[in-house]
């Protein structure tokens, strides 16, 4: 193979590639669904860059999956989700991907005398969909799931019908909160105010914790397991940094030597603890 050839069959990971929307559902004003063909093999927790091209680009978790197609949900906040929200089913998305490290659920987290407590802030509850339906279809894989899913008001609760689904199953034990309101099926108070309800004591030496959201109540959801006696090692969380290549070489997610594109977004508590502002 000459130079020319060699070249020519060089694989471009930077390059969006087209993909068809299949569905969209309206979580909430703010949030949508997308669902879109995609068949590479992908891990919970992992994401994808999204574009539109000359609009811009976006790192976009992975917060459903199935044959043939992935999902994401998003929140409307600027340029390029605003873009995504103008598109419909049938529409083309561009996609790369999918990066980062992921939630070390058959690694870790699984296990038939193992628990998982898994606290999400607002859109945070999307990093860990996958995570959730994966035990929710295979529940001989954990001895108990505790979610603590935390929403600053009712009309901003992600995926109402799957929530009531989780909190029905045998092995799930779900709180559903509000920040500061009250509404059927919530407590009222941040996700850090019920943490103390998980019952840590029984669960011996068997347990991991995930944990996703904005960065001070990721930090303060941590600490406040700590005081209930969770060694670090068993705390994971899910960094949203911003990013731009998300391959390593433009710098913008860095955090001191840290490329949170390479080695998160999710990462283990022993190291993520030293990069929070
Ligand atoms: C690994 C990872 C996973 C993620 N997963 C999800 C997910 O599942 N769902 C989701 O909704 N989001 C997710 N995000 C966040 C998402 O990537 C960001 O919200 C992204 O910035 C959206 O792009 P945008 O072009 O729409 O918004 P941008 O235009 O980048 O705006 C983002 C925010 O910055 C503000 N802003 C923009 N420009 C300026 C300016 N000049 N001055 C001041 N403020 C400004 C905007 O008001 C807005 O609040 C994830 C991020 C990471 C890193
Ligand atoms: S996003 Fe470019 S180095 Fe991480």
């Amino acid at each position: 193979m000459n130079e020319q050839q060699q070249f020519d069959t060089m694989v471009n990971i930077m390059k969006p590639e087209p993909h068809k929307i299949l569905s969209v559902t309206h979580e909430t004003q703010a949030e949508f669904t997308f669902r879109v063909a995609f068949d590479k093999p992908t891990h919970n927790g992992q994401f994808c860059m999204l574009s539109i091209p000359k609009v811009g680009e976006a790192p976009i978790s992975i917060s459903g999956k199935g044959d043939g197609y992935v999902e994401f949900t998003i929140r409307k906040v600027g340029r390029l989700t605003q873009g995504v929200f103008d598109l419909r089913e049938g529409s083309t998305l561009f996609l790369r991907g999918p990066y980062g490290h992921w939630w070390p659920v058959e690694e870790t987290f699984a296990g038939e005398d193992h628990h998982l407590l898994i606290i999400s802030g607002g859109t945070g509850l999307a990093p860990v969909r996958t995570t959730l339906n994966y035990f929710y279809n295979n529940p001989d894989q954990i001895a108990s799931l505790y979610l603590i899913s935390g929403f600053k008001d009712v009309s901003g609760a992600l995926f109402n019908e799957e929530r009531e689904k989780w909190s029905k199953a045998e092995k799930f034990h779900t709180i559903y909160t509000l920040d500061a309101s009250e509404a059927p099926g919530f407590e009222t108070g941040m996700v850090t105010a019920h943490i103390s309800k998980v019952p840590f004591d029984s669960f011996g030496d068997n347990y991991n914790v995930a944990i996703v959201g904005p960065p001070p109540m990721m930090h303060f959801s941590a600490l406040e397991c700590m005081k209930l006696g969770v060694p670090e090692d068993k705390i994971w969380v899910s960094f949203e940094r911003k990013m731009s290549c998300a391959v390593g070489k433009c710098g913008h997610c860095k955090i001191n030597e840290t490329y949170v594109c390479l080695e998160g977004p999710v990462l283990h508590y022993p190291k993520a603890r030293t990069l929070f502002d």
